[in-house]
């Protein structure tokens, strides 16, 4: 780069050419200013040379290119400056692109699915056929029933399977105190057709058992390790409602009760979340619907309840569904004598298949049957269970077991306001008196892993079902089971 003025002849300037600056008109009397500026001034100036004016001629021309060159630099520069921009504008583009999959779309799905449950998918009212208890000792009558959509944290179940346990009976005979109208059954699985609003441990499509003893988690009972009965369990007069205080069913415009927080004697029905156990999806549910209640509740009582050890003396007073079921504990837990007692001695085969070791019948003995017992294992058993639902069985299992450890547990539903008065020392001695209502498991946590150990033939389920029958037919599966000629009959829905 030359600091120099250019010669004035060939020189042609470049860009980069950097020339003196043009004298200050002030300073220096220019020519230039003086012949181009026309000021007054001008009549006194002296004419130019020739070479002079050559030489401001190039000068201007110069300055000229200078601010053209200027002028293209700035445009340049702005081009370049567009350019940025528009590819900024462009990576915006693509970054607008990626949040809107990132973070709006998502949002607007879950929007959608939140919308789901109030407004987009409106839940109608279902109606199906149930089989409804009008009043007590009366035939069940199989009705059109309207089944409410499940409200928040409630599922509604599509019913495929139901078996027909006593506790159901005790309801129309009155042991078991409930209110009239009602949808009777809690043995059973199905198939979840929706779900209310919050519920996130099931979805529709599951294959799930509904749970009599629900287990909300946070009650005293679930917080315990010791407890099984939530606090939610809706046994007794005062309930047939959901939590709420209303009922998902009507019939003929009148309001039908909820038995236990189940009502499985129909093709729909709705249970709270906390009242219904997802299991594997490819259980049969026409037998594992036992697991809902008469399985889970003998098996569990022995190997729960009392923790039956190997080697030790049982008696079962009681060889229905649940009795069996107990049997069926007793000998899992390796008990090595198991005994028997019913007034139905056509049980016996059967219980001897599941592993009683001798069975017993009241009525062939003169001498009460806890004496019978006692003498039978010298000293009384090591644990009784009364699977039967009366006061004299449960006083006689708790005399037949041995007087200072011996364990009686009652299983059977106490007969409602019936009492029992006993001889205190049976218990000074040191025998122990306990209740057991679903095996004591804590159902939500327990059911599936039973419904798992059934699907791994760690137990067997069939020999209980005697009867499969279709759903219309509840009114002789009821008769079967009070003329003790089924063990379990499964109703299919
Ligand atoms: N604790 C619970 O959680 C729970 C769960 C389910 C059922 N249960 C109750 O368990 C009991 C048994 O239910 P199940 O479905 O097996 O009933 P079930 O009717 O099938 O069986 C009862 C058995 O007891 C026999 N029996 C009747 N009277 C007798 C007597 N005096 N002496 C000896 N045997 C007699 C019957 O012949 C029958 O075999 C019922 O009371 C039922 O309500 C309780
Ligand atoms: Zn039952
Ligand atoms: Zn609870």
């Amino acid at each position: 780069m030359s600091s120099e003025m250019p010669k004035e002849s060939l020189e042609v300037p470049t860009e980069n050419t950097v020339f003196p600056e043009v004298p200050d008109v002030k300073s220096s009397d220019s020519p230039v200013e003086r012949q181009e500026g026309g000021s007054d001034k001008e009549e006194c100036l002296e004419p130019l040379s020739k070479r002079q004016r050559k030489k401001l001629l190039k000068q201007k021309q110069w300055e000229e290119q200078k601010d053209l060159r200027r002028q293209k630099r700035k445009e340049k520069r702005q081009k370049r400056r567009l350019e940025r921009q528009s590819k900024l504008d462009t990576n915006n583009e693509g970054n607008d692109r990626k949040r809107m999959r990132r973070e709006v779309v998502p949002s607007t799905l879950r929007l959608i699915v939140d919308c789901s449950f109030d407004d987009l998918m409106v839940l109608k009212v279902i109606k199906c056929k149930a089989a409804v208890t009008w009043e007590a000792n009366k035939p069940f009558s199989i009705e059109e029933v309207e089944v409410a959509p499940p409200k928040a944290h409630e599922v509604r179940i599509k019913i495929v399977a139901t078996g027909i346990c006593r506790s159901d009976d005790h309801v129309i005979t009155g042991a078991l105190v409930m209110p009239f109208p009602i949808i009777l059954g809690h043995e059973a699985a199905g198939i979840v057709e929706s779900v209310g609003e919050g519920v996130t441990s099931i979805k529709p499509g599951d294959k799930v058992i509904p749970l009599f003893v629900p287990q909300c988690g946070e009650c005293s009972s679930c917080l315990s390790t010791k407890g099984n009965l939530c606090s939610r369990s809706d046994i007794g007069p005062a309930g047939g409602l959901m939590a709420d205080g209303t009922s998902r069913f009507t019939c003929k415009g009148k309001t039908i009760h909820h038995f236990i927080g189940t009502s499985t004697f129909t093709e729909y029905t709705v249970v709270h979340e906390t009242a219904v156990a997802k299991i594997d999806s490819a259980a049969p549910l026409e037998k594992v619907c036992l697991i809902g209640c008469g399985f889970s509740t003998g098996y569990g009582a022995a190997v729960q309840t009392a923790k039956v050890e190997p080697g030790s003396t049982c008696a079962v007073f009681g060889l229905g569904g649940v009795g069996l079921s107990v049997i069926i504990g007793c000998k899992a837990a390796g008990a090595s004598r198991i005994i028997g007692v019913d007034i139905n001695s056509d049980k016996f085969a059967k219980a001897k298949e599941l592993g009683a070791t001798d069975c017993v019948n009241p009525k062939d003995f003169k001498k009460p049957i806890h004496e019978v017992l006692i003498e039978m294992t010298g000293q009384g058993v090591d644990y009784s269970f009364e699977v039967i639902g009366r006061t004299e069985t449960m006083s006689a299992a708790l005399a037949c077991c041995q007087y200072n450890y011996g364990v009686s547990v009652i299983v059977g539903v106490p007969p409602a306001a019936e009492k029992i008065t006993f001889d205190p020392m049976l218990l000074f001695t040191g025998r122990s008196w306990k209740g057991s209502v679903f095996g004591g498991w804590k159902s939500k946590d327990s059911v599936p892993k039973l419904v798992a150990d059934y699907m791994k033939k760690k137990f067997v389920l069939d020999p209980l079902i005697t009867h499969t029958l279709p759903f219309s037919k509840i009114n002789e599966g009821f008769d079967l089971l009070r003329t003790g000629k089924s063990i379990r009959s499964v109703l299919l829905v």
